[in-house]
């Protein structure tokens, strides 16, 4: 078990806490803030209990971005990533003043730390401006301790990095603990991973077979019962398994490894489920055709964009007195309606099997997004903040930001 801030005096020390802010933004505006909720309660407790709170975080990839942009001879907009709009929305939640300071952590920032009161947040511009984030670096590691007494790390979607902010920064401080998101994140992950009661059903969707190899795999070494695939990858497997899928999305350099994948599934007694039917528009004509087949029916010109409600009642059926739910990935194209209708009835379906008595979580953006639309965000026991590192903590690695964090 992880120390917590709980766990440590704070009352009039400056706490630098590492948040996940790394939310979609578009046109200025935050499309969804489940990361900033979800990181209030650590916050809310820093500030409450008198201490000088010192937000950072990273916001995007801009240091890439902008060598692609330049690669590509087109304009880079820097300030879209900036941390500006978000200290605004947390402002609001918080229903008090967070100080934006913009400037590095090593220049410009310090001497407002130094003019806090006990009981103030400020929120620092984003550390990915700083080229020494990403790569660890000692110097940027060794300023961001230099601001703080207390290191907090409350950023689970980032601690699958190993960065400055998430871990070169430990070495230099006298403590570093999680917040209580990241504490709410090991207990619920890790509950699936070390003792999940059964019957366990595991729910995969989105595009791609090849992002969620390493998590099936773990699936099926830890004999989950069943995994339902819905979303786009359930093409792959289809066509591997001869069916025709027409210009639906397929992965077909990942047709023998969805093989493999049902016959290391078939040896563990690990039920496969696979969509019996689906939501398809013509190719030709994509407006004016959408109806929903039997997945035998698809022919050479359709595209399939949700699974259909015969799959919807299977995949509940075999939701029924589970007790243990994840799920990971839209059921189809869910930004796009009404290819969001197998997503959302998954939803209510989760959120079902809980009221009954499962432990559900859910994870991965779209999933989270779904959930958020149908309103049933307080029926699910657990929806987690991390995307690629809840994949990878639940495919049984390390994550290096939990890692680093000092141990009860
Ligand atoms: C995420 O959105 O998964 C985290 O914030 C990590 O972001 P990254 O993939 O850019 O490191």
């Amino acid at each position: 078990m992880k120390k917590t801030i709980a766990d440590i005096p704070i009352r009039g020390k400056r706490v630098l806490i590492r948040v996940d802010f790394n939310v979609p933004i578009k046109g200025g505006v935050i499309a969804d803030d489940t990361r900033i909720s979800a990181a209030l309660p650590t916050i809310q407790y820093a500030s409450r209990n008198g201490a000088k709170v010192i937000l950072c975080s990273h916001l995007g990839r801009p240091i890439k971005e902008e060598k692609k942009a330049v690669e590509k001879g087109i304009p880079f907009d820097r300030a879209k990533f900036s941390l500006g709009p978000i200290a605004a929305r947390l402002s609001e939640l918080l229903d008090m003043e967070v100080t934006f300071v913009p400037g590095s952590p090593g220049n410009g920032v310090r001497s407002v730390v130094e003019g806090m009161a006990n009981g103030e947040v400020c929120l620092l511009e984003n550390l990915r401006y700083e080229a020494g984030e990403e790569a660890n670096d000692i110097e940027l590691s060794k300023s961001l301790a230099s601001l703080c007494d207390v290191y907090v790390n409350d950023a689970f979607g980032a601690a699958h990095r190993a960065h400055a902010s998430t871990v070169g920064i430990t070495n230099f401080v006298p403590d570093a603990v999680s917040g209580f998101l990241m504490e709410r994140e090991l207990k619920f992950l890790g509950q699936l991973l070390s003792a999940p009661e059964k019957p366990y059903v595991a729910i995969l969707g989105g595009a791609k077979v090849s992002d969620k190899v390493p998590i099936i795999v773990a699936l099926i070494d830890q004999k989950v019962d069943r995994i339902l695939v819905g979303g786009a990858m359930a093409y792959t497997f289809l066509k591997a398994n001869g069916y025709t899928v027409g210009k639906s999305l397929v992965e077909d350099e990942m047709l023998d490894q969805a093989l493999e994948i049902e016959r290391k599934a078939r040896e563990a007694g690990v039920e496969i489920v696979l969509p019996t039917d689906h939501q398809v528009v013509d190719s030709y004509d994509p407006l004016n055709s959408r109806k929903t087949i039997p997945i035998d029916f698809t022919n050479a010109g359709l595209v399939g964009l949700d699974i259909g409600l015969e799959t919807v009642e299977l995949f509940k059926s075999k939701l029924k007195g589970a007790k243990t739910i994840l799920w990971n990935g839209p059921m189809g194209m869910f930004e796009e309606k009404p290819f969001d209708i197998g997503t959302i009835e998954i939803a209510k379906a989760v959120a079902e099997a809980t009221k009954e008595g499962a432990v559900s979580v859910v994870g991965g953006g779209d999933s989270v997004a779904a959930v958020n639309q149908t309103g049933m965000q307080s029926e699910i026991s657990h929806i987690s903040t991390g995307g690629g590192a809840a994949l990878e903590f639940l495919s049984g690695k390390r994550l290096p930001g939990v890692d680093a964090l000092q141990d009860k």
